[in-house]
């Protein structure tokens, strides 16, 4: 990798990667298509704005992505991670317009940059996979569950996927503990490449179905 991290890919997300959090059990799947994503939205949540990353954020991104705690746990971030290496991600981040899947999580009252998420195409073609990261000094406040619910429900409400993927490290409780929360299931054991330890490490692929989804949103609809 040279400095400029002008070949290097971005610094997302989970796998291949390949973001309101409060689904309707009405909405109705698109029809056939199993992943036609070509316009992603700008995505609510209760504290959240899910959004295109843009260069304003390019600082506060190369600030909390230069951690190896971050890096170590992603396929795709460098380390350590400098502010090329931002600016490249938001390039390349921007070059589908809002087509291709990658939100910077920011706090809607104050505008503030917290990390970034991402639902993309699956490797086999068959499925979405989400991935997500936030900055250190945010963890333990539910913005990444937050992102990672207002993520599935787009994936299952604007396509007709039946599955919506995950992969973490099997030494990476914290973002188990956002798949469970979310209702992911463990389904299989694999390798993981992770290009800042370049390395390939043990990992554990989870996986939330349609059904389990509905059953969840209708169920959150139906609490007192
Ligand atoms: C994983 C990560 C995204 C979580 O972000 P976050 O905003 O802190 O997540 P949340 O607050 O929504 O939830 C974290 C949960 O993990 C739990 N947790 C944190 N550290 C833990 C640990 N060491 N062991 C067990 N649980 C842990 C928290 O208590 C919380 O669960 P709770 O709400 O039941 O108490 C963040 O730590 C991160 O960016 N890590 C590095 C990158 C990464 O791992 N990305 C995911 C790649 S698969």
């Amino acid at each position: 990798m040279d400095s400029s991290g002008s070949n290097r890919p971005p610094p997302e997300l989970v796998d291949q990667l390949p973001p309101d959090g409060h689904a309707s059990h009405s909405a109705k799947p698109a029809p056939a298509d199993p992943v036609p994503l070509h316009d992603y939205p700008v995505l609510s949540t209760e504290r959240l704005t899910l959004r295109t990353p843009r260069n304003a954020d390019i600082d506060a991104i190369s600030i909390l992505a230069n951690d190896p705690a971050i890096a170590f746990m992603l396929p795709h971030m460098p380390h350590p991670y400098g502010r090329a290496d931002a600016a490249d991600f938001v390039r390349k981040a921007c070059q589908g317009g809002n087509g291709n899947g990658i939100y910077a999580i920011t706090d809607t009252a104050t505008g503030r940059f917290l990390g970034c998420c991402a639902l993309r195409p699956g490797s086999t073609g068959s499925a979405l996979e989400i991935g997500y990261w936030v900055g250190r000094p945010y963890w333990g406040r539910g913005y990444a569950t937050e992102a990672v619910h207002a993520l599935i429900d787009l994936g299952f409400r604007a396509t007709s996927v039946d599955h919506v993927d995950a992969s973490c490290r099997v030494t990476n409780p914290a973002s188990r503990r956002v798949l469970q929360k979310s209702g992911f299931q463990f389904h299989g054991s694999e390798m993981l490449a992770v290009m800042a330890l370049n390395a390939t490490v043990a990992g554990d692929h989870f996986r939330l179905d349609r059904k389990t989804w509905l059953s969840l949103t209708t169920w959150r609809t139906q609490q007192p």
